[in-house]
């Protein structure tokens, strides 16, 4: 159990204090003002506090490191494609636009905006098992102040769920997504200027086994995408269960295997 308590960034507006505290309420936690977040976090047990900033965004701080939602990384890629690059991703779903996605490990929702980008009628349900990885990232798509349209867009498409995987995996019903996506924290993390820093501390560690490959087929109607560095465990499980198309790039060894399950 981690101990946390929800505080403003210094010198908030009353709006800002209000909102904190209804924060504080929902969470079960205690709200401390700004002033005393310092020495309450020096007298209490405490691991990282939440903090909502007067631009309405919702932060976690452990005393070293900021965690926050930012749709950066959807950017990159969004603009790499314009320049004519490849995305890998984008490839292996080869979207049409009406696609029911379904992203089994939500993170920071970064291939979620990059993938709702291509959906017209189509929608992306994410589902995180982390509570703080939800609670930062489902505050952050809906009140980032979002300077580019294609993104507020997408974000709309986008609807989290705060539960396991294997558990949504097990009680969905037989082909209720087009596409089923997975991409599961690496055996073998890349650490360096790596987006996904700021929630290991958070993030779950489980991996694909046999049962929630099958029921991944199960709830499918079209292809499944699991994503994998080729010195994961879960690569060479790709390889056992046959995926067809093993898409990525050699350099950075980051995988999409894709299985067709029409
Ligand atoms: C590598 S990150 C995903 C990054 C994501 N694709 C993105 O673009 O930001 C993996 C995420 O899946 C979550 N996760 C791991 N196992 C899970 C499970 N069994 N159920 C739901 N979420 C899980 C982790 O907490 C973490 O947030």
């Amino acid at each position: 159990m981690m101990n946390y308590v929800v505080t403003t960034s210094n010198r908030p507006k009353y709006e800002q204090i209000v909102a904190a505290k209804k924060i504080a309420e929902e969470y079960k936690v205690k709200f401390i003002k700004r002033k005393s977040i310092g020495s309450y976090v020096a007298e209490n047990d405490i691991d990282f506090y939440y903090i909502l900033d007067k631009n309405n965004q919702l932060k976690i701080y452990d005393g070293k490191e900021m965690f926050f939602f930012h749709p950066s990384m959807s950017k990159v890629r969004q603009k790499n494609l314009k320049d004519g690059q490849r995305d890998h991703l984008i490839e292996s779903i080869n979207p049409a636009g009406d696609e029911k996605i379904l992203d089994l490990t939500f993170g920071l929702g970064s291939e979620a905006l990059l993938m709702a980008k291509f959906l017209t009628t189509g929608t992306v349900t994410g589902i995180e098992a982390s509570i703080h990885i939800y609670r930062i990232v489902s505050y952050g798509l809906k009140n980032y102040p979002y300077q580019y349209e294609w993104l507020k867009e997408a974000a709309s498409k986008i609807e989290i769920i705060n539960m396991n995987m294997k558990q949504y995996l097990k009680e969905e019903a037989d082909d209720s997504f087009d596409i089923v996506y997975c991409d599961p924290m690496f055996d073998i993390p890349i650490l360096k200027s790596n987006s996904l820093n700021p929630i290991r501390k958070f993030a779950s560690y489980d991996t694909v086994e046999d049962e929630d490959f099958e029921n991944m087929r199960r709830i499918s109607r079209d292809k499944i995408i699991i994503k994998s560095r080729v010195t994961d465990r879960l690569f060479k499980k790709i390889n056992e269960y046959g995926f067809e198309n093993i898409n990525g790039s050699k350099r950075s060894g980051i995988m999409y295997g894709v299985m067709s399950v029409k």
